[in-house]
């Protein structure tokens, strides 16, 4: 097997489409309705509409995640088509975002009125396209967060200390601002005690939909690392390190552009560079967190290491590796292979393990393998 960076995905030149939210677009204007397909091509699937009537009719068929309305439709206005949506109950709970030509006083109470009819939040041309992004995001994030609403107690902390850790990280990993370690150890202390309550489903469940993908994949990783560890027998702090070290295992790829991080198919020699980069960049931020345990840095640095000393950044070799970052590095090959991504549906947890077993070998501790499978049988399967 060739070298890969993060998603072994990334190996192949598969491309599809299967993991992307879809977005529906209801508006007259075909050239808005070109401008906005054309801006979320690689983060969402677009069905465009331009009567109301054709699209009450697409949204049943197909249930998107979120629904974009314009003010003019080719039929009615898209006040009255939002009154109508929030009136199905199949559609009770898709956030809605109202889209107004420009800013004035009619545009306004046109806003108010789309707002009182059930939209959640709207824009006003001309806006730039990370505006559109960051909105649809936000509430396509905010939609998944209120389900977390129903959790029990416990797994409702673990999943919202962890998002707002994230969301801290996000905001200021730019400028290398430090995260104080304490912080991301209470985030992860229910995380830790709904492992060992063994009851955790809601956790992975709870962040399967999540938008942005760095917090999915990174809270999917704690929790199965925190759960091996648990199965391993590891207590305590220990169990803490390995929870802590899966959230912060891949903080760097913040500062990763998106064409490279969501890239469908084989990434070229210059995205590879950049994609591993991802791991100096990590260590570098938590570098500067003050009271990180040391096992925690080891296993952002050590998680791209592979047994035959084909990995990254250093080439590892047997016996170099440490413990638990050979345990992160299965949990992390694994989680990467069943994630949904924008490129990619996400893939069966066996097909995952045989792929591990069959082509991995040489890479992978295989007692630690025997293990996890054993593991995941036992706690998720
Ligand atoms: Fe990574
Ligand atoms: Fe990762």
């Amino acid at each position: 097997m060739q070298d890969y960076c993060c998603d072994p995905s990334h190996e192949h030149n598969v491309v599809t489409s299967g993991g992307k939210h879809a977005v529906a677009l209801i508006d007259a204007n075909p050239a808005h309705q070109k401008e906005v397909s054309d801006a979320l091509l690689s983060f969402y699937e677009v069905d465009n509409y331009q009567s109301a009537d054709d699209a009450l009719t697409g949204l049943k068929a197909s249930i998107p995640a979120l629904i974009l309305v314009g003010k003019k439709l080719a039929s009615g206005g898209g006040v009255e088509f939002i009154y109508m949506v929030r009136h199905e109950p199949a559609f009770a709970d898709i956030p809605i975002i109202y889209i107004v030509e420009q800013d004035d006083s009619k545009s306004a109470v046109s806003i108010a009125k789309a707002h009182a009819a059930g939209a959640n939040d709207h824009l006003i041309k001309p806006y730039r396209r990370s505006m559109l992004i960051n909105t649809i995001s936000g509430q396509l994030n905010s939609q998944v967060e209120r389900n977390w609403e129903i959790l029990p107690q416990v797994q409702q902390e673990a999943l919202k200390g962890t998002v707002s850790v994230f969301n801290g990280i996000a905001d200021v990993i730019s400028s290398g601002h430090p995260l104080p370690f304490g912080e991301v150890r209470n985030a992860c202390a229910p995380l830790v005690e709904a492992i060992n309550n063994h009851d955790f489903k809601g956790i992975l469940n709870g962040v399967r939909d999540h938008d942005n993908y760095t917090y999915a994949h990174s809270m999917r990783v704690a929790t199965l690392l925190s759960l091996f560890g648990h199965a391993a027998g590891l207590k305590g702090e220990d169990q803490m390190v390995l929870a802590s070290g899966g959230l912060l295992h891949d903080v760097g790829k913040m500062l990763i552009p998106h064409h490279v991080l969501n890239k469908p198919g084989r990434l070229n020699e210059d995205e590879l560079a950049i994609m591993k980069s991802h791991v100096p960049e990590t260590v570098k931020y938590l570098q500067a967190c003050a009271d990180i345990p040391k096992a925690v840095l080891t296993i952002a640095e050590q998680h791209h290491e592979k047994l035959d000393g084909s990995g990254y950044p250093y080439g590892l070799k047997g016996a170099q590796l440490n413990e638990l970052a050979r345990m992160a590095a299965i949990v992390d090959i694994f989680s990467a292979l069943t994630d949904r991504r924008v490129y990619k549906p996400p893939m069966e947890a066996e097909k995952a393990l045989t792929i591990m077993t069959d082509e991995m070998s040489a890479h992978i501790d295989q007692h630690f393998l025997k293990m996890f499978k054993a593991m995941l049988l036992d706690a998720v399967g």
